[in-house]
């Protein structure tokens, strides 16, 4: 069957990456967030360092939220940083816990995360789903909500198989250019037998980086991980010269959420 198929396939070529070598729910909770909007070699030696940096709940807890946001250094979204320590002092020492209602109620974690945890720190029976592990779901198995995507875990392989998916939509079953060839689930696949449009691919891109609010608040960032950043400075660390307003703006927002605090008229990390 088509679950034996993929579990076989992934015995063979799972990806070696750190965060698999550990059941640590901490350091699968930190992993985690990070890959939400980060590509997998990017997030690799970040982790490493991070965990470095903060072995447990409680090293995250005890410092400085300002800490944590430089450690999220080349990460980008700096808002995950501030989420995590949140999570860490919500702990409280304790370790993520293995149940979603507590893990949803963190802050910051939501359903994706959540099950992340309980799948690949706790080897329970539910379903991460993002946009890797959906798309195959829904391509081979015409799986559509949370429910169905976790009732086809199968018993007691729930690590293996999230892996599995994981796997299967970042390297074969991709969105644009699925390699059908090398799938495991080729010649079963609902998709290919269709052969039609891709019902499972999210609507459209991203916006463009460049120009974006999101770059300038990433460049103010940036430049409070150097030290505080006077204010008259705000629109050049934007890297919009010609627009202090929105310069300021920007600085508003990263002090909003938690990302900055205005100190003796600069713009500081926290
Ligand atoms: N993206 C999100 N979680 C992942 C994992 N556990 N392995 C690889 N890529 C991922």
């Amino acid at each position: 069957m088509k679950q034996r198929a993929l579990l076989e396939w992934s015995a063979r070529s799972r990806r070696d990456l750190p965060w698999r070598r550990t059941r640590d729910p901490w350091a699968v909770l930190v992993s985690e967030l990070m890959l939400q909007q980060t590509q997998v070699p990017r997030v690799v030696p970040k982790y490493e360092a991070f965990l470095g940096r903060f072995p447990t709940v409680a090293a995250c807890a005890a410092a400085p939220v300002g800490e944590v946001v430089k450690a999220w250094a080349g990460l980008g979204y700096n808002r995950r940083a501030v989420n995590l320590h949140r999570a860490a002092v919500a702990l409280a020492g304790a370790p993520p816990p293995c149940d979603l209602a507590a893990l949803l109620a963190l802050p910051g974690i939501g359903p994706y995360t959540a099950r992340a945890v309980l799948a690949f720190a706790y080897e329970e029976p539910v379903c991460p789903l993002d946009v890797n592990t959906a798309r195959p779901l829904a391509r081979a198995f015409g799986v559509r909500t949370q429910a169905e995507a976790d009732a086809l875990v199968p018993p007691g392989r729930s690590w293996q198989w999230n892996q599995a998916l994981m796997d299967l939509g970042a390297t074969v079953c991709t969105r644009r250019a699925p390699r059908c060839d090398a799938c495991p689930l080729a010649g079963a696949c609902r998709w290919q037998a269709r052969g039609g449009p891709d019902p499972a691919a999210p609507a459209g891109r991203q916006s463009p980086f460049a120009g974006s609010d999101r770059q300038g608040r990433g460049r103010l960032v940036d430049a409070m991980r150097r030290g505080p950043v006077p204010l008259q400075e705000l629109g050049a660390a934007a890297g919009w010269p010609d627009d202090p307003a929105r310069a300021r703006r920007a600085a508003d927002s990263l002090v909003a959420d938690g990302l900055a605090v205005l100190r003796d008229g600069a713009l500081a990390l926290p």
